[in-house]
This record gives C-alpha cells, sequence and structure tokens, in this order.
C-alpha cells in the first residue's frame, strides 16, 4: 500500500493501489508498450466475463464510456436509435457526464424523481414521465445501490427504448444475482480514484450487440475500422484506400492507456475481496454508530433496495428532517473532526447553473425528493481494505460526538 494521505484522520478515498497493481504497472512500463494493446484486450474479456456481457471496450474514464454509449446509441450503423429531440428520462440525482452527452447528441433530457429509500430512480414518476418521444432512459445507478432495474427493462422492451445503464459508482452490485450495467442496451463504468476499482482513470462500456460493439470500437479511436473484426471485410470493399486508414464511422481518441488497463485487470482479479471489505466496513460504521441509541433517529442510513446487493460505494447517509436546516453546520463539524464527506452526487442536478444555460427545465419542474436529498444527505468514503477497528470507532465517534450537539 501507498503511505496514508494526511488532510484528513478518515478521507473519502484511501490509499488503494497493491505492490502487485504497481509492479504490474511498473513492468508495463518498462516493455515500452505504453499505448493500447494485448493487456487492455485481456482486461476486456476477463471484465466483460466478470460482469456478465458479451463486450467491453476500455476508454480513458467513465465520462468517455458515458459518451461513448450515448453517440452509439445514435449512430447511423444501428437499427434502433434516437433522433434530435427525442426525449431521454434521466433521475435528477446523476453525475455532470452522465447528462452532458445527452445534451451534445441533441435530445431532450426529462428528469425524473428518485425514491428517497435508495437515492435511485422512481419508477412511479418513470412511468409518470414516459411519452412516446420518449427514447432512452439513461438509469444511473447512484454509489452502489439500483432501482428495480428489470421493472425499468419491461418497460423499455414494449416501446423499444434504449437503455444506457451509468454503472460507473456501482461496478459489482447485483440485482436479483445478475451484475447491474448488464440489463440495458450499454453499461458504463469508471475506474476513477474513489470507484470500486482504479487505475487512477479509466472506464468501460459494455453491450451485448455485435454491432453496438463494432460501432463502439470505430468510435474509441478514430471512426477507423482497424480494431473491428469486419474490418478485412471493409478493406476489400475500398481497395483504394490505405487498409491502416479506413474511416468507416466517426470517432472520437478516447483509448485508456495499456498501463491503465494492467493495473484495473489487476484490481479486477481482486473484486470480490474488495467488494467484502467495503461492505464489511460500512456495515460496521453503522453498527459502532447505532450503539449510542440517542442519535438513532437524527439519521438514516440508506439500505440496499430489494432484490440487490450492493457493492457500496460509500456510506449515504440522510439527515432527520428537522436537522435540515443545521446541515452545513453538521458537515463542516464532521470534517473538522477529520472525517471528509462528500454530496449523494451533485444533489438536484437540476439547480445546478448549466441548466439554465442550456435551458433544459423549461417547464420549471420540482423535484420533491432529489432536493430532499439535496438539503439532508451526504455521505462518507469506505476502504477497500479491512479497516481498523479503531479507526471505525473513530468515524462512528464522531458523527455521535457531532450529533449530540443537535
Ligand atoms: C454516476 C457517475 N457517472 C459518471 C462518472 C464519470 O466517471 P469518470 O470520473 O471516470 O469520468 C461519475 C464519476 O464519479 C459518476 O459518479
Amino acid at each position: 500500500m501507498l503511505k496514508t494521505f494526511d488532510k484528513f484522520k478518515y478521507p473519502l478515498i484511501q490509499p488503494r493501489l497493491f505492490r502487485d497493481d504497481i509492479q504490474k504497472g511498473i513492468s508495463v512500463l518498462k516493455s515500452g508498450q505504453i499505448t493500447m494493446s494485448k493487456l487492455t484486450k485481456k482486461f476486456e474479456n476477463d471484465f466483460a466475463r466478470y460482469i456478465g456481457a458479451k463486450y467491453a471496450v476500455m476508454v480513458n474514464s467513465g465520462s468517455s464510456a458515458n459518451l461513448l454509449a450515448t453517440c452509439a446509441s445514435c449512430n447511423p450503423e444501428r437499427k434502433n436509435t434516437f433522433k434530435r429531440n427525442d426525449e431521454v428520462l434521466i433521475p435528477g440525482i446523476c453525475w455532470s457526464t452522465s447528462l452532458w452527452p445527452l445534451i451534445q447528441f441533441g435530445l431532450k433530457p426529462i428528469f425524473v424523481d428518485v425514491d428517497p429509500n435508495t437515492l435511485n430512480m422512481d419508477i412511479n414518476d418513470l412511468k409518470k414521465k414516459i411519452s412516446k418521444k420518449t427514447k432512452v432512459i439513461f438509469c444511473v445507478h447512484v454509489l452502489g445501490n439500483a432501482s428495480n432495474v428489470l421493472e425499468i427493462k419491461k418497460i423499455s422492451k414494449k416501446k423499444k427504448i434504449i437503455i444506457i445503464e451509468d454503472t460507473c459508482e456501482s461496478l459489482g452490485s447485483e440485482f436479483k444475482k445478475k451484475k447491474l450495467g448488464t440489463f440495458g442496451d450499454f453499461g458504463t463504468f469508471s475506474f476513477y480514484y474513489s470507484h470500486q476499482i482504479s487505475s487512477g482513470e479509466g472506464g468501460m462500456v459494455v453491450c451485448n450487440d455485435k454491432n453496438d460493439y463494432k460501432i463502439l470500437l470505430s468510435l474509441r479511436a478514430h471512426g477507423w475500422s482497424r480494431d473491428r473484426d469486419d474490418h478485412k471485410k471493409i478493406v476489400k470493399k475500398y481497395p483504394n484506400i490505405d487498409p491502416r486508414f479506413i474511416f468507416i464511422n466517426y470517432g472520437f481518441n478516447v483509448r485508456a492507456l495499456e498501463i491503465q488497463a494492467a493495473i484495473a485487470h489487476q484490481q479486477l482479479k481482486k473484486i470480490n475481496i474488495l467488494k467484502k471489505n467495503r461492505n464489511f466496513n460500512r456495515s460496521q460504521i453503522i453498527k459502532l454508530f447505532k450503539k449510542k441509541e440517542k442519535n438513532n433517529k437524527k439519521i438514516t442510513f440508506i439500505e440496499e433496495a430489494k432484490n440487490v446487493k450492493c457493492n457500496w460505494f460509500g456510506v449515504p447517509i440522510l439527515l432527520s428532517k428537522n436537522l435540515k436546516k443545521y446541515k452545513s453546520k453538521i458537515i463542516q463539524m464532521i470534517e473538522k473532526k477529520g472525517v471528509e464527506t462528500r454530496p449523494i452526487i451533485s444533489g438536484n442536478f437540476i439547480n445546478q447553473p448549466a441548466i439554465k444555460l442550456f435551458k433544459l427545465n423549461k417547464k420549471k419542474i420540482k423535484l420533491k425528493n432529489c432536493q430532499d436529498i439535496e438539503e439532508r444527505g451526504f455521505f462518507i468514503g469506505i476502504n477497500s481494505l479491512k479497516t481498523n477497528k479503531k479507526i471505525l470507532k473513530f468515524v462512528a465517534n464522531s458523527l455521535n460526538q457531532v450529533l449530540d450537539n443537535f
């Protein structure tokens, strides 16, 4: 393990690269094969197998994974696509780069409220907001938890709605024993430093359709055909074009480095134990906190939704309604004790200034639960290694000591 960060006694993210991850990274550097190559392919194959999808395409971030999934969904090489001004349903608790690709490709976002018990999309509100113009449902699985994805799938199937699952915060979580990210047309993942496995930066898109896979491969690298398995056919079809540079689609360059793949691959091999540790640490913090019964009603710990087995991203917490007005004071006091906190993703996203800039909420809809979560919610981090009991006690005691004042 690398040495610990020192700004907070209990930071959001703790050192998380193991010796073997680092050694693997160094061996890639020494090999001279820095750019995407065989190790990336191997990681993609193992990731697809782990997650239960047919295909996986590694990219340089979870944001790029969302960009490619959205771009592939409206690509002319695809049969079922969306057009400009079609509607997309997206929860109000989302990350910025869950939303931006939808705007960049001309979709009209319709914000859906969330269930305050799970932080995830509220199926009843989703059903109310589906219209003939709905072409995409963009699920964001928040902090390891999920909505009823099977129900969402059922609704979408009838109406041929494309599902993209932003699973960037929920790698390894399951719904009815099937991994999140495999219920829709595309699943996206992030390997940023705070996520369930990490290579510093990095991401993945998964899908089950071969045609979608081919599109993703072109989109990832310049729009060329060279990474696709129909490349030979394409070469024959265009004999006058240099076979190394046939541009069959448009594209970006969002490839990851081979070193990122090597590190993330090493972490993937350990994911089950890391998951066990993370979930153990979370349950211990809750158990130790609850020992002081006096404060039990002052906060609610978010629990797994029905049928979901979480690989928790953190410990999401809601303050009781009567403590809402003290939220910033409480957060300040918790951080002063040395426990780092974060909002629940970005709070109610429709409050963000860019929503006004792009006129994304013309009807001025209100999301009652997202607003409530913004006003009462926050989360603290969990370590991927089993945390020392003293530190877990310190976290639980810090929460209790702060709440004693209210
Ligand atoms: C829900 C969600 N989607 C997408 C992303 C973007 O991932 P990245 O930071 O790897 O670009 C994040 C980042 O944390 C996220 O929380």
